[in-house]
């Protein structure tokens, strides 16, 4: 198995650590500089600096450029080549006081080579690999002439129905948390002012992931012990970090729009987080205000979201049409718009953009030949990282690993489709430069065999999804279909498949259907797609799914009829190559769900980490007055931290090194993990903790630690976790963070459910 280490090391990632700072002096003092700065602007000026606007291929650059160089805008998005965004800072360097622009992006999960999407990166629970692809995403972004990317998005999701959960890090708080720092240094490197460092604004702030019914844009209401204990921590979690900037949600919580909401901007992320950093509205969310009707019209919009702390505002024109008015009024005071522009230059100052306009543009004798060049990609990085993201859920008579030596057919709409391998979010990536299963599994062929294929399904029959998917992209359709009837697809796919050995079927969603606003009220894979799979079933051939989504679906039916089911998510540039190397072996998978499988939307939400109740339902011990869903089964298809291995491995019973932990002390608990199979491999080996009784109801358990080991055949470690009064540490009814004496549960498994348990008591 290839060490990821190694090619971190080739990129600098595992040096950062030991690299001397390589940051030259200040300027001056930050504070004084942009103090000084500021005493020379005019309130036009500074009212411009507050603009963020996105750059489209339509828009008129002549007309941007006099802008800038008029002192009107801020910083732009969208614009993502040094030949792009150098004429717009040429232009800010001719403006009366020469404050360099910044250029931002959604560099979600790479730049140009485009990784695993966010929930596939948690499901590699690896925090190098995770941190790889941060870091390669931001040296291809800064190399591209880019200074900030709205991300990492570390919305809590819960609910997949939410679209937007493809973009997040899944269901747990502790696991996100640990995601959001590495996805924050590995953008930020060894400092801002690194010219291949960008600057992470950490998004959506705040719970947007916790939207009412999954539905997009939709409210939330929640209560503040479940914001500070579940939803809150990884937010603040990428702002200790260093996260020097923060994309305020478009929802609203608890009655008041996050984007005028004074408790959060002020109250929460100012004062009792300390950020020091740059707030920046999401797309259009201040002028939003007057839809969300907290806001009579764009002048009361403005004044309340300038009141709240919203430094930037994203692509409307508010701020700079009512700032002056309502400032004459003295609706507004000048130290508000003051704060705003002092968060904005404070930015470019420790994005180094003072000291260097140029800093990430570079020289244009510089610039690449060819900005789309294979060359530019990371593509041996995005393989290993992608195949560490793929999670087996079902392996039945070892139908995988494949033999290269089988007659295959491969079927599905997913199977030809590089611009879905890429997911949604994919920023500068490039479909023709994406490997689709095809041409993955063909390539690890080689000429020992032929793959055969058949479309087999469009990805869905109904023409309402397709307009809609398709309504979703400006530039070309992105969903095509095959004109044929469903059925004749299915025909096709049939015939194949009954002179073949094995079917693989790539199965599941377009990346549209998991995207922004793209929330959906049925989670089954849609319905021609299950009919291919019913008529592949019935071939009595074994079948493989290969599952491509953006988020947890049901899939009852189709864990029954699959022999095997390889959850693959969006995988990225080089998703084909990595799916084929765990399809025929050549990669022991590893991945862990990082977000429960609902079997129904009706059970929904299915989070592992649930508050205890008084009528628990109890599995095996059927029964009325329990809480449960009397017409299925209750709990999850696939629980939280569940993913199989080719190979096996045992867990002996867990040694604790005390029953009593003090507050000032430390409990070791430990098992002995052996992979009993014979092929090396990694698993995840977990730890949950369960406060039995507090002064509140409590989660039935949480997880608070994870190692990643990699064991070969036969060989056994033992895994150690340390645990001490922080770890049990929560938010009781006062928001007090404090752990209360009394017995403590600790689980230890390969996945939420199937645990090993011994108990402690806190003295
Ligand atoms: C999204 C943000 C994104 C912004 C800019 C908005 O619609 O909610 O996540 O950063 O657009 O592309």
């Amino acid at each position: 198995m290839k060490k990821l280490c190694l090619l971190s090391l080739a990129i600098g990632l595992a040096s950062h650590s030991v690299m001397a700072d390589a940051t030259p002096a200040p300027i001056e003092n930050k504070d004084a500089f942009v103090s000084n700065l500021m005493k020379q602007m005019t309130l036009d000026e500074k009212i411009g600096q507050l603009r963020l606007i996105s750059i489209g291929p339509e828009m008129p650059r002549e007309m941007i450029r006099k802008e800038i160089a008029a002192g009107n805008i801020g910083g732009t998005f969208n614009s993502i080549t040094r030949p792009e965004n150098r004429p717009m800072q040429d232009a800010a360097m001719r403006s009366r006081l020469k404050i360099p622009m910044f250029f931002a992006y959604d560099v979600i999960h790479g730049h140009r080579t485009i990784f695993p999407i966010p929930l596939a990166l948690a499901s590699s629970w690896d925090m190098d690999a995770i941190g790889l692809s941060g870091r390669i995403a931001a040296k291809e972004a800064a190399a591209d002439s880019l200074d900030i990317t709205f991300a990492p998005m570390v919305d809590i999701s819960r609910d997949p129905r939410w679209g937007r959960t493809s973009e997040g890090f899944g269901e747990d708080t502790y696991l996100v948390s640990r995601i959001a720092q590495v996805m924050v240094k590995a953008y930020q490197g060894t400092g801002l002012i690194g010219a291949d460092n960008i600057m992470a604004s950490v998004k959506h702030f705040a719970l947007y992931g916790a939207v009412e019914g999954g539905r997009d844009y939709n409210t939330v209401d929640m209560s503040p012990v479940k914001m500070y204990q579940d939803y809150l921590p990884p937010y603040r979690a990428a702002i200790d970090a260093g996260a020097g900037g923060v994309m305020v949600a478009l929802n609203s919580i608890n009655g008041i729009p996050a984007t005028a909401n004074l408790w959060l901007m002020q109250d929460l992320l100012r004062k009792e987080w300390g950020f020091k950093g740059l707030a920046v509205s999401d797309h259009g969310a201040i002028f939003e205000l007057i839809k969300h009707g907290v806001a009579r019209d764009g002048r009361e919009a403005a004044k309340l979201a300038i009141k709240a702390g919203i430094a930037m505002s994203m692509n409307d024109t508010l701020y700079a049409k009512e700032l002056p008015g309502l400032l004459k009024s003295g609706e507004i005071e000048q130290s508000d718009i003051d704060n705003a522009v002092r968060e904005v230059l404070g930015a470019k100052y420790d994005m180094g953009l003072f000291r260097d306009p140029y800093l990430r543009i570079g020289k244009a004798e510089d610039d690449p030949v060819d900005t789309y060049a294979d060359s530019r990609l990371h593509r041996a990085e995005a393989r290993d990282v992608a195949r560490r993201s793929l999670v087996l859920l079902k392996n039945h008579n070892e139908t995988l690993p494949l033999k290269k030596s089988a007659n295959i057919v491969l079927v599905g709409p997913l199977a030809k489709a590089p611009i879905d391998m890429m997911g949604s979010w994919a920023a500068a990536g490039r479909p023709a430069q994406s490997v689709t299963l095809f041409d993955g599994m063909t390539r690890a062929l080689g000429d020992q065999a032929t793959l055969h294929y058949a479309r087999g399904a469009n990805i869905t029959s109904d023409k309402k999804v397709v307009d809609y998917l398709n309504f979703l992209n400006f530039d070309a359709p992105e969903v095509v279909d095959d004109p044929r009837p469903a059925q004749a697809l299915i025909d096709e796919a049939v015939k194949a498949a009954q002179q073949a050995d094995v079917i693989v079927a790539a199965v599941g969603e377009s990346r549209g259907m998991s995207h922004e606003s793209s929330s959906r009220t049925d989670l089954n894979l849609p319905a021609n797609q299950r009919e291919l799979i019913k008529a592949l079933k019935a071939t009595g051939k074994p079948l493989v799914l290969v599952l491509m989504n953006g988020r947890p679906l049901t899939i009852l039916e189709e864990n029954e009829q699959a022999d095997a089911i390889l959850e693959t998510w969006f995988s990225g540039t080089e998703g084909g190559n990595a799916i084929a190397d765990v399809l025929f072996g050549d990669y022991n998978p590893s991945g862990k769900l990082p977000i429960s499988f609902p079997r129904s939307v009706g059970q929904i939400p299915t989070y592992y980490n649930h508050l205890t109740i008084g009528r628990p339902f109890t599995p095996g011990k059927p029964g009325n007055y329990t809480s449960q869903y009397f017409d299925d089964t209750t709990g999850p298809l696939y629980p939280f931290g569940y993913g199989l291995s080719y190979t096996q491995f045992s867990l002996s019973e867990m040694a604790l090194s005390s029953t009593t932990l003090n507050k000032t002390g430390k409990i070791d608990a430990s098992v002995t993990v052996k992979n009993t199979g014979k092929r090396d491999g990694e698993t995840v080996v977990q730890l949950y903790i369960q406060d039995e009784t507090g002064s509140m109801i409590r989660p039935i358990k949480e997880l608070k630690g994870f190692q990643k080991v990699l064991l070969k055949a036969g060989e056994q470690k033992v895994v150690h976790f340390s645990i001490e009064e922080d770890d049990l540490k929560f938010y009781n009814t006062q928001l007090k963070y404090a752990a209360e004496p009394g017995k403590f549960n600790v689980q230890i498994g390969l996945d939420s459910e199937a645990v090993t348990q011994q108990s402690f008591e806190l003295l």
